[in-house]
């Protein structure tokens, strides 16, 4: 049968609601309460190879590289391995220097972007190993690579990836638990991780059920020629996922920033007309992340905050978005959630194409 909307109005609206089920997809049969880990087969990695990654360096392209960034914090936090994302398109043009002992991991929901595929390329020519997660099974890019998880989340339609990246950073979680419990991730850190894991799915239907909530925001926002979005550490990638999103379906200049970095420079542009999104997550830099918004309050920026319940916002003037509290690594991928509405929303109300969105493609294939 077509792959149809069905009821919704738009393709990015049906994936986004698809989402629960689609993390259901992304976990099923390879989590392992016993033990405390993952089980990714396809991965194609024993556990002495996986002990001698000394290394991990992530590839994609647009909402994917930064997926990818968010996914390289779990990888670190989790299986202590350095590990860094970087736009695929950039990667094979400066003459990357290829370590075996580096694992490579290409990000991707088609599994057919020219960029991607092409450092594919130029880590396996120079004796790399690239592992990836991808979308589209049989793919280019899944038969380029040495091995790799699918992610399950059925077909994407929408320009605008919202259920293809929340799987993405599941893939990533997954991937992070089995190299972090052949190296120092203790089994009671495994089985917190599994737990949370395991709450994901109905939380983010918490969220989508706030839709009317965060379009009346999202009303408030679409007005505005110019916002930023701000986050720092986990949240950095949200504020840059969130920002992406925006432009690419309200057509609106959004700019993510670190919030640490905003005294260093954009400070300056703050005023009543330049909204600020902010991502503050009850973590150990919720006090300094509030810090910057009395900042922001004070040059009379409006504000929203994506935030959990418990972070005290003091005196600040800010309309919030609270979203259920997990495992603090896993905050990324729920402070992502309420960032699609807001675009989604947003775009709406211009009166946009909402599923194709001017000058971009799903998917871009040739060079
Ligand atoms: C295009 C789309 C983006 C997408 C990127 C990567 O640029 O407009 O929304 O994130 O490709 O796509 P992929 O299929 O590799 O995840």
């Amino acid at each position: 049968a077509a792959y149809e909307t069905g009821d919704h109005a738009s393709f990015m609206r049906k994936e986004m609601l698809e989402q629960p089920e689609a993390a259901q997809r992304v976990l099923r049969g390879r989590l392992d309460e016993r033990f405390g880990t993952a089980h990714l087969g396809g991965l194609n990695l024993d556990a002495r190879e996986t002990r001698a990654i000394k290394r991990v360096k992530i590839l994609g392209c647009g909402s994917a590289y930064y997926v990818g960034q968010m996914g390289a914090a779990l990888i670190e936090e989790l299986a202590r391995i350095p590990a860094d994302a970087e736009a695929a398109s950039e990667f094979r043009y400066r003459n990357p220097i290829i370590e075996p002992d580096t694992l490579y991991v290409a990000v991707s929901q088609s599994g057919e972007t020219i960029d991607t595929l092409l450092a594919v390329q130029e880590v396996r020519r120079k004796g790399g190993r690239v592992v990836g997660l991808v979308n589209v099974v049989g793919s280019a890019i899944a038969r380029e690579c040495d091995g790799g998880i699918y992610l399950h989340a059925g077909p994407e339609v929408a320009v605008a990836s919202t259920k293809a990246l929340t799987t993405m950073f599941l893939g990533f979680a997954l991937l992070a638990l089995q190299l972090g419990r052949v190296r120092d991730l203790s089994i009671a850190d495994g089985r917190r991780l599994i737990a949370g894991l395991e709450r994901l799915p109905a939380q983010i239907q918490e969220i989508l059920d706030r839709e009317d909530e965060i379009a009346e925001l999202a009303g408030r926002l679409a007005d505005a020629e110019s916002l930023f979005f701000v986050g720092r550490v986990r949240g950095f990638p949200v504020a840059r996922e969130g920002a992406q999103k925006f432009k690419e379906i309200s057509y609106r200049h959004a700019e993510a920033y670190q919030t640490s970095e905003l005294k260093h420079g954009p400070l300056a542009l703050i005023s009543p007309d330049v909204p600020t999104v902010a991502i503050v997550p009850a973590d150990e830099l919720a006090d300094r992340n509030v810090g910057a918004l009395h900042e922001i309050a004070a040059r009379r920026g409006p504000l929203v905050v994506v935030t959990h319940d418990g972070v005290d916002l003091g005196e600040v003037a800010a309309a919030r978005i609270v979203v259920p509290r997990n495992e603090r690594e896993l905050d990324p991928v729920l402070m992502t959630i309420p960032l699609q509405l807001l675009a989604y929303h947003a775009a709406l109300r211009l009166g946009h194409d909402i599923d194709k969105p001017r000058n971009l493609a799903k998917s871009v294939t040739v060079e």
